[in-house]
């Protein structure tokens, strides 16, 4: 039976980089036989100036007939002026919302040829090979009540609300208990909780979830605290499970440790396993339209998307194998460039890595 995967390429370099992880994913299907059957989509920016909003009601069913989703990145200067519940980043946290994918895997992978691409010293980051576990389909990117308001002597006030609730903690902290047994079987769950009610309520249930993974060691360490570590000793962490504000901020600077945001890819799932595939970096578009941009990120989520939502093991090592081949032949886009190395654009880099996965 074919699986259909959704492509939304979505804003800025969004359309460059899905070109690219569409031709490796079009031929491992060819190679490996997937019958997957890949179909387009907008959402974010361009799909407000085709449908007026963000994620059109036939995208999203789309998206919900789909076995998988593959999406480029969203938002861009272009939009930024309009009205806050038509933006396109509105669009990305619907579906996020409206799928369910609460479970936010974002590995942060040092590549060896990469250590010299890294702001920290070789030593500190060699090696380095971390999944943070984000929550995201709750806390204060959702919660309500929020807006800006006036308050009583004309000033105005802009607020959040940050809640979870037992069953939303439970869920993820499974998540992260599951992935951390299939690694080194270390889980640290990163909270707040000398300040905020909802992550004193978080490592109450964190705790209560570690009972039924005795064999799984559990630290708590606070956010900031978890900040100043990544950076001085990251590789003391596994798997970090945190919600989905700190999981924004941490993977980001997470990712920093590996060379270049443009290496990480991510997977958001759902309760099955269903899920939407996104490199973890932004539409940037200050490089939009150049060519330039590191496609890298996303041809590792169609690498993910194999192994999590299809069980695909070989053809998703077949895809990293080629990616680690291209970086031995030299190939950098410009944000992995170190000297002695070859500059190469989008293009180029795909190019390569189709060219690599043919040949294995
Ligand atoms: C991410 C992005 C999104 C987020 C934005 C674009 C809404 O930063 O996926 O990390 O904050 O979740
Ligand atoms: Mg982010």
């Amino acid at each position: 039976m074919s699986k259909q995967i959704l492509i939304l390429p979505g804003d800025g370099i969004g359309p460059e980089i899905m070109a690219e992880a569409v031709k490796v994913l079009e031929l491992a299907n060819d190679k490996y036989q997937l019958g997957f059957e890949l179909s387009h989509d907008l959402i974010g920016g361009s799909a407000i100036d085709q449908h007026g909003v963000p994620l059109a009601d036939e995208t999203l069913a789309r998206a919900r007939a789909a076995d998988a989703v593959l999406l480029g990145a969203v938002g861009g200067p272009k939009w930024d002026k309009l009205d806050r519940s038509i933006r396109p980043e509105k669009g990305l946290l619907k579906i996020r919302s409206e799928l369910k994918l609460f479970a936010n895997l974002r590995p942060a992978i040092l590549y060896p040829q990469l250590a010299e691409a890294s702001t920290l010293k070789p030593e500190v980051v060699s090696g380095l090979d971390i999944l943070i576990v984000r929550e995201l389909t709750g806390g204060i990117y959702f919660g309500a009540p929020r807006g800006i308001r006036t308050l009583d002597n004309g000033e105005r006030e802009g607020y959040n609300t940050l809640p979870y609730s037992e069953s939303e903690i439970r869920r993820i902290a499974r998540a992260g208990f599951d992935m951390a047994r299939l690694r080194s079987k270390k889980l640290c769950s990163v909270d707040k909780a000398n300040v905020l009610e909802a992550s004193q309520l978080w490592r109450e249930v964190v705790e209560e979830v570690a009972k039924d993974y005795p064999d799984v060691e559990l630290s708590h360490m606070y956010v900031d605290n978890a900040a100043m570590q990544l950076v001085k000793a990251p590789k003391q962490f596994d798997v970090i499970v945190t919600e989905n504000m700190f999981g924004d901020i941490l993977s980001d600077q997470a990712s920093m440790l590996t060379g270049s945001i443009g290496m990480l890819p991510s997977a958001s799932l759902d309760i099955n396993n269903k899920g939407m595939y996104e490199p973890c970096h932004g539409s940037a578009p200050d490089i939009a339209g150049q060519g330039i941009a590191n496609p890298l990120a996303t041809i590792l989520s169609v690498s993910m998307m194999l192994r999590y939502s299809f069980n695909l093991t070989a053809a998703a090592d077949a895809i990293e194998k080629a990616v680690s081949l291209v970086l031995d032949q030299g190939l950098r886009t410009g944000d992995i460039w170190s000297a002695g190395n070859a500059k190469v654009g989008t293009q180029e880099m795909g190019d390569a890595v189709v060219a690599a996965l043919r040949n294995l």
